[in-house]
């Protein structure tokens, strides 16, 4: 049985690798807060937020939001969470100033991250993701089409009323080859930072859902293993 509460995690990948879905699993089963810096930009976007309006174009082209904007955004809800609860990341951090930002942030509270996990994909894999990806308009939980009709599911199954399901502005194939390039340019090189601190696991990510998030229960057994063995 994984126990993984108060765990500070990263779940870390490319567009379309996993992330989210991943981290609903992880959710559920462990009950550690989901932080998705891309789900709040656009819970700021459907609010018609100020700080919406400022990122809605960065998005929609696929380029990353202005640092001064997302670090602010992302350190001020992971210090609504409380250490004994613990949190995963997701779409944070995604180039060096960042992660810098976030070791800072988290070293004035007496913490840090305890694991970063790379779920690894090929571009090609990504593409046909993102390019059969839906979203719950409510929750964000991701969906695909189904494989064989091709049609997306109607309602979200997490929402009572069964929230509306669309797809994002930003998985055109424009801003989709844009996502990915900025990933490999300036998002990728964080995993050397991490890489050099010793919390790195990778996991290959061209599996079922199932079998990566089994993948990451194992890496975080291993985490805990490894905090208690030194405590
Ligand atoms: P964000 O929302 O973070 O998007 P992203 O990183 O591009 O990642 P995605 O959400 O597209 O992919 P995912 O890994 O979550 O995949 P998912 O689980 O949905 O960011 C959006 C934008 O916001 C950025 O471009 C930027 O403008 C801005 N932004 C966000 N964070 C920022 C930051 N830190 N700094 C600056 N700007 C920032 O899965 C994809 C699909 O694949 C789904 O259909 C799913 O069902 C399917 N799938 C999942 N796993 C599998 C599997 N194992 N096998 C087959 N299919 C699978
Ligand atoms: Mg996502
Ligand atoms: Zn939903």
């Amino acid at each position: 049985m994984t126990e993984a509460r108060g765990i500070k995690l990263v779940l870390f990948g490319p567009p379309g690798a996993g992330k989210g879905t991943q981290a609903q699993l992880l959710k559920e089963r462990l009950g550690i807060e989901h932080v998705s810096s891309g789900d709040l930009f656009r819970h700021h976007l459907s609010n018609g937020t100020e700080l919406g309006e400022l990122a809605r174009g960065y998005m929609n082209r696929g380029e990353l939001v202005p640092d001064q904007v997302t670090i602010g955004m992302v350190i001020d809800r992971i210090g609504q969470i409380s250490d004994a609860q613990g949190f995963m990341l997701d779409g944070f951090p995604r180039n060096a100033a960042q992660a810098e930002a976030l070791e800072t942030a988290l070293r004035e509270r007496g913490q840090a991250i305890d694991k970063v996990v790379h779920i690894q994909v090929d571009d090609g894999e990504l593409i046909r993701r993102l390019s059969n990806r839906y979203i719950c308009r409510a929750c964000q939980r991701p969906y695909a089409r189904d494989a064989e009709t091709g049609v997306p599911p109607a309602k979200c199954a997490d929402c009572p009323d069964g929230g509306d399901i669309y797809q994002r502005d930003d998985d055109t194939e424009e801003a989709v080859a844009n996502r990915l390039s900025i990933y490999h340019q300036e998002t990728a090189p964080v995993l050397e930072f991490y890489r050099q601190r010793g919390l790195l696991a990778d996991i290959p990510g061209e599996q079922t859902i199932d079998a990566v998030h089994h993948a990451v229960l194992r890496i975080l057994d291993a985490a805990h293993a490894a905090t208690v063995s030194k405590s």
